[in-house]
């Protein structure tokens, strides 16, 4: 490690010193603001905001391979919901170890304890002594890859001391929650030379890399255009008292405008366009909805006294965000986890032979249609189907077995010594439309800059999710 490398803060201090940035009284917690959340402004649709590059710090990321090792130590930090559904995926790999768990709820830890020890591999290290006990697992020399599955405040802290400790990471999704976190990230990524990945799963959905192969193959001829979502009714999960560890995901709501969860539909679609590979986003406008679908649902469902009746909701039931591309394309976001509606990513990618459209999946491509009629998108899997789901037809695992894809691949790269599929720069650009959304619907739909954190590498063709099978 560099001997100019900052000593990692602790998670508190990270937090305690971004309220003090925030200003008091706003009353919305740690994070409120340099995007404060205001009312709508009357200002007049602005330039876009200047984003200055800082100055690099390390060499690029990408590319890097990872060391390559017989057995991938892993310590996962976060064990509620999705923490303790991923630590299946990688007890059920053969050489990956699960070492080390940490959460500040001592029940959670042991019961993930349990999951390792009949799994067959030696009972893990226990980190239950409150919020900053991840620094001590992030400590430990026995440790390769940390696995962060916290709520969304706590990726950035973990993440930034995982790599200053000397650990490779992967975080859930957001990868933080503004864009100057997201530039530290990449900086540290490559003064630490360890990488810092958004572990976004839907990149691995059967149907996306069947999409992406395609893509690459030139079926849709040039790319014009693509969309995604994370439209997922929550209301029910967001107002439960025992679901997730408290109300904090909730309180976003009561903070941010924009789209708070742009990952899983970008993370494909930026892989069907190769973005930072070839091509990257430029720009983002949003705009949004009123928030009214978390009050009603609270009248209509939440008792009076309930603490929830003190918050007042801001972000927008649906925001919709269009993004630009250097080479001209266009990129549709949306989030809406506050009405009724089926669940939906939208997945979608036209270009000048033709389309491909999910939920359900559909397709539409020249030669092979005419009249208006959409074709049978199974017929592709054949000849498209990416080798990992090849591999494994039917994985075990959540969310249709690409979390299991997700997790075996990127496993498979730590142990080979490959370069990993998406890095820090990947992580950074599918979650800058989270701070950026905020700010342009503050704006009236002004165009944001999105910035390029690959500072100029992004023109040269790299792979990506689509991976060639290692011999
Ligand atoms: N990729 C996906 O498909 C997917 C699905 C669900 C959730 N997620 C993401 O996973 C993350 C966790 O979501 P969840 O549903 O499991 O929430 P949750 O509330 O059920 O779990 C969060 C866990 O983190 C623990 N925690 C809080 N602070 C901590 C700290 N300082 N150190 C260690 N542990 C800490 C909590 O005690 C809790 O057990 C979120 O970022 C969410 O967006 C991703």
């Amino acid at each position: 490690m560099d001997e100019q490398t900052p000593r990692p803060p602790s998670r508190r201090t990270v937090l305690r010193s971004t309220a003090g940035a925030a200003g008091a009284g706003l009353g919305i917690g740690a994070l409120g603001d340099r995007t404060a959340v205001a009312a709508p402004t009357t200002a007049p649709t602005a330039a876009p905001e200047a984003v200055t590059t800082p100055k690099r710090r390390g060499a690029t990321m990408a590319g890097v391979p990872f060391e390559g090792r017989a057995t991938v130590r892993v310590g996962i930090v976060g064990l509620g919901n999705r923490g303790s559904s991923m630590i299946n995926n990688f007890l059920a790999l053969p050489w990956v170890r699960v070492v080390a768990l940490c959460d500040p709820v001592r029940t959670k830890v042991e019961r993930a304890s349990t999951s390792v020890v009949s799994a067959g591999q030696p009972a893990p290290a226990l980190y239950a002594h409150g919020e900053d006990d991840y620094e001590n697992l992030c400590a430990r020399t026995d440790v390769d890859f940390v696995y962060v599955a916290t709520p969304w405040d706590g990726h950035f802290p973990i993440a930034r001391t995982a790599m200053l400790n000397g650990k490779h990471v992967g975080v859930e999704c957001p990868a933080a929650m503004e864009l100057a976190e997201l530039w530290e990230l990449v900086d540290l990524s490559e003064q630490t030379r360890r990488h810092c990945m958004q572990l976004e799963n839907c990149c691995y959905g059967r149907n996306e890399m069947r999409v992406l192969r395609m893509a690459h193959a030139g079926k849709f001829g040039e790319l014009l255009h693509g969309a995604g979502a994370y439209n997922h009714d929550l209301r029910d999960l967001l107002f439960s008292p025992t679901y997730y560890e408290g109300p904090w995901r909730r309180l976003w709501h009561t903070r941010l405008r924009g789209d708070l969860y742009p990952n899983h539909g970008f993370g494909p679609v930026a892989g069907y366009m190769d973005l930072n590979r070839g091509d990257r986003a430029l720009t983002i406008s949003s705009f949004a909805t009123p928030a009214l679908g978390l009050a009603e649902y609270r009248a209509a469902r939440v008792p009076s006294g309930d603490p929830s009746w003190k918050e007042t909701y801001v972000t927008g039931d649906r925001t919709i965000s269009l993004l630009q591309t250097a080479k001209g394309r266009l990129i549709r976001l949306e989030h809406d986890v506050s009405t009724p509606h089926p669940y939906s990513r939208i997945n979608s990618l036209g270009g000048t032979r033709g389309i491909f459209e999910d939920y359900p999946a559909r397709i539409y491509l020249e030669p092979d249609h005419k009249d208006d009629q959409w074709g049978d998108f199974g017929a592709y899997a054949a000849e498209f189907d990416h080798w990992l789901w090849k591999e494994h037809a039917n994985p075990p695992g959540g969310h249709g077995g690409m979390d299991y894809i997700m997790v075996y691949r990127l496993m498979q790269c730590l142990q080979l010594g490959l370069p990993p599929d998406f890095d820090v720069y990947d992580a950074a650009t599918w979650t800058a439309p989270l701070p950026l959304s905020h700010a342009s619907i503050k704006a009236q739909g002004a165009p944001q800059e999105i910035p390029d954190f690959t500072r100029g590498a992004w023109l040269g063709a790299r792979a990506g999710v689509d991976s060639a099978k290692p011999s």
